[in-house]
């Protein structure tokens, strides 16, 4: 099974200022504006011409294609992922898709613009997704929650962390992926504070020892990984935040690819270079 792994595609998209209410303010002229030059289209355009030209099973999307989660925004996201949204994706929501209440309440925007890529519900209450593959099924989460301004922190409820072991027990499931937009773990020298971590991260790890997932996908923080499992943390996790970003200084960019069998995993990764993705080493702790 080929699995490929793309995050933090953060399009940049105009919104009528107008139209910007409190956080979307500050955050479309601090984030937006400021980043704009590192999210050229030419960029994105290759990434989905790239993905395009792989033969792979599951495309997984681990949040964060909008960055103030204003409507136009996501119809722009749904326009330009329209080439990959297939019956071979799977999305989550990122910090930014959830930005303010007004993108989740009346109309829950990720949900109308994605829905159909999103899985199938295992609890209708609260966020929980799953998706049959043909091999390994792949479970969704929203760590995601609307908040002040300059705060990207995630929580997953602890109940979902529940069901979900409930969910694949009942199903005697033993081999999952899960995708989740926040971190579990940072390298030395790229730690999140507390404005920006997953806040129960400890407790997430803590209750999947039992029942691990095959691969922790997610992405916000916008540098690749790829680590391998040890005795504190016994799954592989990979990070391919942000996979639109040009590479450079501290921001090792791109997207990665997972040959999934049952000996083993091949991980790979691609970064942009001269107007298309190569393979390049990958970043591995
Ligand atoms: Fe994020």
């Amino acid at each position: 099974m080929k699995v490929i792994h793309i995050s933090d595609l953060h399009f940049p998209t105009e919104v009528p200022l107008f139209s910007l209410r409190w956080k979307m303010f500050t955050g479309y002229f601090n984030y937006f504006l400021r980043r704009r030059k590192r999210y050229p289209g030419k960029l994105y355009q290759s990434l989905i011409n790239v993905i395009q030209s792989i033969n792979y099973d599951l495309l997984i999307i681990s949040g964060d294609i909008t960055n103030v989660s204003h409507e136009v925004e996501f119809k722009k996201a749904r326009e330009l992922l329209d080439p990959l949204l297939n019956e071979k994706a799977f999305m989550i929501p990122g910090n930014h898709d959830r930005y303010m209440k007004s993108a989740i309440q009346p109309v829950d925007y990720f949900q109308k613009y994605f829905g159909e890529f999103l899985g199938e519900n295992i609890k209708e209450d609260k966020y929980l997704k799953v998706k049959s593959t043909k091999e390994i099924p792949v479970i969704g989460w929203d760590s995601n929650f609307p908040s002040g301004i300059g705060n990207a922190a995630g929580r997953v409820d602890e109940k979902v962390i529940a069901d979900t072991i409930s969910y694949l027990k009942e199903n005697g499931i033993s081999k999952y992926l899960l995708v989740c937009h926040h971190p579990l773990w940072n390298p030395i020298g790229f730690e999140e504070s507390k404005h920006h971590k997953m806040l129960n991260r400890e407790d997430v790890i803590r209750n999947l020892k039992d029942t691990p997932p095959l691969i922790y996908f997610h992405g916000h923080k916008h540098s690749n990984f790829y680590k391998k499992p040890d005795t504190a943390i016994p799954f592989t996790i990979i990070n391919s935040a942000s996979s639109t970003m040009v590479p450079g200084g501290r921001h090792k960019t791109g997207f990665h690819t997972i040959d999934i069998s049952p000996e083993k995993l091949i991980v790979k990764r691609y970064a942009y270079n001269d107007m298309t993705f190569v393979e390049t080493d990958t970043i591995e702790y």
